[in-house]
């Protein structure tokens, strides 16, 4: 294999647009060598915007293509099974985009083709690398907050109805608002705290629009290391009325994140540590405490993701998002439907 990856993008005309094929052209050991869209036309002036080599309007003639390495599969979430099972046959490495397929039980299907055809799979979690995740993970890893306690986050959008709209429709997205952005919301709180949830509740409903899909979701969870803590999502609050708030507590201080759960690598984080031991206050004083910037150095998230996955192609480095993580966070979301329909706290 050259030293690069030569990539190939299923479905490039919606987020690998907006954002993954951009990223992909800033990573070091990747190359865009095909691009397919379901109308020729698109395929050709994205093969054209991105000086790719080939473009196709369907996924068979991209998979018999020899040069190609890996794919992105970044299509509706309706079509991912059998495109990821075709490309696993064709022996291309696969980054799959969340949710990996419309149910878990389609997607351990999709691992173990990828395990008998030995071709890597990841999953397009990508906001495990953005930076301040990254550092939020490493400082609560050294003790700067104590024992975890706590945790919030949440990532909303406006979202309105749409004729013919695959997220809107759960049998073709596997899911709405939870499924959608709370798998990001779950996946970055284990990720970050080191932790797995172990039971959870919820609440989803479509409050707002008139499409099939959850509008709206909360969900109440405790992790193993007995953590508790909430996740909310929403179709229906406007992008700018919430801060896609991520708040971590613990026995020494806390996380106050704001926007760092985005697409783009950048938001604030704020932590308020008090390195005492602190004594009980009766009198519930509140001391301030200053809160501390934490700085990182932003970059691209979905650069760092191909990257990653890449030296996993190239270089045998282990695959720091993978199937197994995919399945585990799409699962809890389909239990937290559970949840909400049945009326019962859910044993993970
Ligand atoms: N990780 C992230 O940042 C992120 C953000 C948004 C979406 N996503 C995920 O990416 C996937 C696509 O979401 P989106 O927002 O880009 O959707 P989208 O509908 O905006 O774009 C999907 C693209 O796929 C094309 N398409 C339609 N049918 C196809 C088919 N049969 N084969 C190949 N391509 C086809 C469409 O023409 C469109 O250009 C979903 O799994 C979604 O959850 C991830």
């Amino acid at each position: 294999m050259s030293k690069k990856v030569r990539w190939g993008v299923i479905g490039a005309g919606g987020i690998a647009d907006r954002r993954t094929i951009p990223g992909m052209m800033k990573a070091g050991n990747a190359e865009l060598i095909a691009v397919m869209e379901i109308d020729m036309k698109f395929a050709e002036d994205l093969k054209e915007k991105y000086s790719a080599k080939w473009a196709y309007d369907n996924v068979d003639d991209l998979l018999k293509n020899p040069d190609i390495d890996a794919v992105y599969i970044a299509s509706p979430v309706e079509f991912h099974y059998d495109q990821a099972i075709k490309a696993a046959r064709a022996k291309k490495h696969i980054l799959l985009e969340k949710p990996m397929a419309l149910t878990t039980e389609l997607g351990k299907e999709i691992m173990a083709e990828c395990e008998s055809n030995g071709v890597k799979l990841a999953v397009g979690l990508m906001m495990r690398f953005g930076a301040y995740h990254q550092r939020m993970k490493e400082m609560i890893k050294d003790g700067a907050l104590g024992q975890i306690v706590s945790a919030r986050a949440q990532l909303t959008c406006w979202y309105p109805d749409m004729p013919d709209n695959w997220r809107q429709d759960p049998a073709r997205g596997g899911g709405g608002a939870l499924m959608d952005m709370g798998i990001h919301c779950i996946d970055i709180l284990e990720y970050i705290i080191g932790s797995n949830i172990s039971k959870l509740v919820a609440f989803t409903d479509t409050k707002t629009f008139k499409y099939k899909a959850d509008d709206s979701s909360a969900v109440l969870f405790e992790m193993e290391n007995g953590c508790t803590g909430f996740v909310d999502n929403n179709f229906n609050i406007p992008d700018a009325a919430a801060q896609s708030f991520l708040e971590v507590y613990g026995t020494k201080g806390s996380f106050i994140a704001k926007g760092t759960i985005s697409q783009v690598d950048g938001g604030e984080v704020l932590a308020y540590l008090s390195d005492d031991e602190l004594d009980y206050d009766a009198a519930q004083d509140r001391v301030d405490v200053e809160a501390v910037k934490i700085d990182v150095e932003f970059g691209d998230m979905y650069t760092r993701q191909i990257e990653s996955f890449g030296r996993s192609i190239l270089e045998d480095e282990p695959v720091l998002v993978p199937g197994d993580v995919g399945l585990r966070v799409q699962r809890l979301c389909e239990l937290a439907y559970e949840s909400s329909d049945t009326k019962k706290i859910i044993d993970v």
